[in-house]
């Protein structure tokens, strides 16, 4: 086999937002491999982390949300920019791929920058579209970048869709593993443990969105994120366990056809393909051997799960609610990872945030902030409502 080629988009240099996180770490990974410049990093704290970012990538950009103590600064060797501005000034960068692996609402000015810039954006950052997701469909049109998906169900979707016309599918079928608690009923899931919830079976992923894949928001979050990024509505949008997580997504066309994507949970493997899509590089992705593998598929339990619904509920409604779903899911998730809220309050938490905010359309970030802050204030009071 020759060297690894990569061709087109691959070119370009990489921003990555998010940078010491997961989906950060497992980026600069396949960039390292793929040979790929490195041109700006960015976290929330200037923590040490990515002081050895810093040092590792001598000449990227280095960028923190928030301003260190003041003895840390001196790490950076003045390299260090400061604020969320400088966030979306990274993600500006001309002719950059900027991976999105923020994680929280905290993303979605970076994504909305970075397609303003015309840059191409590989989104892991859910949020985004689950927050802002008008606003991004807008930046989009506009802007005259690109949007890649990298959540690896929505990468799926879009490997599908390659070469077909929307306007041919019948449904899509997100795919999930069910998370750690899988065939627990309600009763049970009163007393699990915040270890046992951020245990999950078949992905290692950060402390967040364990838990949403514990409580199955996160399945949610992933249909509003189709909603939005295949123009869907949510009758056409279909959720089904499948504990091995072998099959990332299908999509079903109008003649009956099913496409799947078919590979082990490995999220280098998503974020590869949208930095170098439309082509196809060799990555150490191992096969998984078909004869002997079982795969298997279930419905979602509803009730023991019902942030599922909360989802569906949220995107019909559209404008303000998905962001109000979002923000309140980030304080009850806290709460819960405090050990100040017990499991099945999570979506209590979000199904109260949700009725109480007042409905409204979302015509700019700002409109998007006022809707985050009114969720996190709902789901505080419903927070301090809860007995311990
Ligand atoms: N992990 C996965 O396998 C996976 C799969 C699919 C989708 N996703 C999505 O990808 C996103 C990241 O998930 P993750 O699991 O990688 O999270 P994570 O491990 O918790 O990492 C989050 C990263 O975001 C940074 N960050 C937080 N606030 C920031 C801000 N205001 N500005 C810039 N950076 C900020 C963090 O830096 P500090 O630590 O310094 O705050 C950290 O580098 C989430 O939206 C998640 O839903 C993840």
């Amino acid at each position: 086999m020759g060297r690894v080629h990569v061709v087109g988009a691959a070119l370009r240099p990489l921003v990555v937002l998010g940078a010491t996180g997961s989906i950060g770490s497992q980026t600069l990974e396949v960039a390292d491999r793929l040979g790929i410049p490195v041109v700006a990093l960015a976290a929330g704290r200037a923590s040490a982390a990515l002081a050895e970012l810093a040092d590792r990538y001598p000449e990227a950009r280095i960028v923190a949300a928030s301003p260190p103590a003041s003895d840390a600064r001196s790490v950076f060797a003045g390299r260090l920019e400061i604020g969320s501005d400088a966030v979306v000034d990274a993600a500006s960068m001309p002719g950059a791929i900027v991976v999105n692996g923020i994680v929280g609402a905290a993303g979605l000015s970076a994504s909305v920058a970075a397609l303003d810039a015309g840059n191409r954006l590989a989104l892991a950052n859910k949020e985004s579209l689950i927050s802002g997701g008008p606003l991004v469909a807008a930046a989009l049109a506009s802007g005259g970048g690109e949007l890649i998906p990298v959540d690896s169900e929505h990468s799926a979707i879009w490997q599908c869709l390659m070469g077909e016309e929307l306007a041919r599918v019948r449904r899509v079928i997100l795919t999930a593993s069910g998370g750690p608690f899988r065939g627990r009923s309600a009763l049970d899931l009163e007393s699990v443990t915040v270890a046992e919830a951020l245990a999950h079976p078949t992905w290692a992923m950060g402390r967040r969105i364990s838990i949403d894949s514990a409580t199955l928001m996160n399945k949610a979050f992933e249909v509003i994120e189709a909603h939005f990024l295949f123009a869907l509505d949510f009758d056409r949008i279909d959720v089904v366990v499948h504990p091995q997580s072998f099959v990332h997504s299908f999509v079903e066309f109008v003649d009956g056809v099913i496409k799947a994507e078919v590979g082990p949970p490995d999220m280098r493997k998503p974020i590869q393909f949208a930095i170098t899509e439309p082509d196809r590089v060799p990555a150490p992705v191992r096969s998984i051997g078909l004869v002997g593998t079982t795969i298997s598929f279930e419905e979602p339990d509803r009730e023991a799960f019902p942030a599922l619904d909360l989802g569906y509920t949220a995107g019909r409604r559209g404008g303000n609610a998905p962001a109000v779903l979002n923000a309140a899911d980030e304080v009850a998730v806290e709460a819960f990872l405090q050990e100040r809220i017990p499991f099945p309050a999570i979506p209590d938490v979000v199904a109260y945030a949700l009725e109480s905010v007042p409905h409204r359309e979302l015509d700019s970030i700002e409109d998007v902030s006022v809707s985050d802050q009114l969720g996190r204030e709902a789901a505080a009071r419903a927070v301090g409502r809860m007995p311990r």
